[in-house]
């Protein structure tokens, strides 16, 4: 086999970028073996050049851009995460040239077809693999695996962070900011944890997955997005007890021209196959016309995993040089569907009589219920509950008797509303 020798310039030497640099010295020789490509990484972009990096040589740092990407390199991975100077240095990678490869879905999900519309231009390839879904390779199986298919809908965690909380908060009965500390210290959750928690690094990833599968433009402000914060030991017990385990989905549909994209805390059926996808791994359940339903499982999240995305699209560049198109596909309506369903409901509540307010108002919006419950305080620090399982319902009939609820008085506190998926 002929071998290729192929420069890597690196933006970022963080969680994934550590990982990168420990998979090639790790793996080149099994690469080189397999393809024959020969990966060198020449330059590293770091903030400060002075902090301890095992394993990574100290003379390949620099603190100035230019020095990687201006210096001989055939490919520039960005790994610093964010819009800038992230947006700026792929820009001027692909301007000079450079094959790019990114794991920033923040960047994609904001402006991901200019940049991919800059690397046509260039006759360069953008690989964002790692972007979504740490190790799984979902994005190759929707533009490769699944070309054939029209994908129907996606449902998925896509956050390793919210789903390492739920699963210490469901099986330890870990505290949430326990277990939000717990995900940080293990490097999951973004410099900024509100991004996991608020549900907002799944929306980016979600409108990264349907744009690829549904061949179509996804508006930022289409995906409707729910967090995990309000969620509360209570809750998972309550949900354990009617057999549910609670986690967070984003879940993308399109049907004729319309598509809908939501990402919130659902109840899911114990034997459900996301319900059993825990710590920080992540899963897709693609449908396909052709193929069926199929599910893609595994880290989401964490350094060589990561890497190990990043280094497929690497390889995957240097094997096969063509460009990638950035055609944006059709225009698709986007709606907040008025999703039904059964609904599971929190209320805090101070007053024994309040379930009999609280379900008076649901049935006479024509919420049946499945239970309800007042659930009375142990102590004096935890809260009176009334907890409710409704017949399935509209979405926004729900959300006009949550409101009537809190007009009521009867509500004392933040409640919640959860979704429950069969
Ligand atoms: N903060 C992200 C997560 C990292 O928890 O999934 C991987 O994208």
């Amino acid at each position: 086999m002929v071998t290729r020798k192929l420069n890597v310039g690196l933006l970022g030497c963080g969680t994934v970028g550590r990982g990168l640099v420990e998979l090639v010295a790790r793996n080149h020789t099994l690469i080189r073996q397999r393809t024959g490509v020969e990966l060198a990484i020449t330059r590293i972009l770091v903030r400060d050049a002075g902090k301890e990096r095992p394993g990574v040589e100290r003379n390949l740092l620099t603190t100035h851009p230019e020095k990687v990407i201006d210096n001989g390199c055939d490919l520039v991975v960005e790994l610093i995460g964010g819009i800038e100077p992230a947006r700026a240095l792929i820009q001027r990678s692909l301007a000079r040239s450079k094959h790019v490869v990114t794991a920033n879905k923040a960047l994609l999900a904001l402006d991901g077809f200019s940049i991919m519309k800059a690397a046509e231009i260039q006759k360069v390839r953008l690989g964002f693999e790692a972007s979504v879904c740490g190790g799984i390779p979902i994005i190759r199986a929707l533009r490769n695996g699944l070309v054939g298919n029209q994908i129907h809908s996606l449902r998925g965690i896509l956050n390793g962070t919210c789903n390492y909380i739920l699963t210490r908060m469901t099986e330890d009965r870990v505290d949430f900011n326990d277990a939000l500390a717990e995900a940080q210290a293990k490097g999951f959750a973004e410099a900024d944890p509100t991004l996991d928690i608020d549900g907002h690094d799944a929306a980016q990833k979600l409108k990264i997955l349907a744009e690829l599968a549904f061949h179509a433009h996804v508006p930022a402000q289409a995906v409707l997005v729910e967090g995990i914060r309000h969620i509360t030991a209570d809750d998972i017990q309550a949900a354990r007890e009617l057999g549910y385990v609670i986690k967070h989905i984003a879940a993308a549909e399109c049907s004729g021209d319309c598509m809908s994209l939501q990402v919130h805390p659902v109840l899911l059926p114990g034997k459900h196959q996301l319900a059993g996808i825990r710590d920080e791994n992540n899963a897709v359940l693609v449908r396909g016309d052709a193929v069926g339903e199929m599910v893609f499982s595994g880290k989401g999240a964490g350094s060589l995993p990561s890497a190990s995305a990043v280094l497929s699209d690497v390889v995957d560049i240097a094997c096969h040089q063509g460009g990638f198109s950035a055609s944006q596909g059709k225009v698709l309506d986007t709606h907040a569907p008025d999703d039904h369903g059964k609904h599971y409901l929190r209320f805090p509540v101070d007053d024994p009589s309040a379930i009999a307010a609280i379900t008076t108002v649901l049935e006479r919006n024509g919420i049946g219920i499945a239970r309800a419950a007042a659930v009375w305080a142990k102590s004096a620090s935890a809260q009176n509950q009334v907890r409710v399982l409704t017949q399935d319902c509209l979405r926004s009939t729900v959300e006009t008797s949550l409101r009537d609820i809190s007009a009521s008085g009867v509500e004392k506190g933040q409640g919640i509303a959860l979704r429950v998926m069969d």
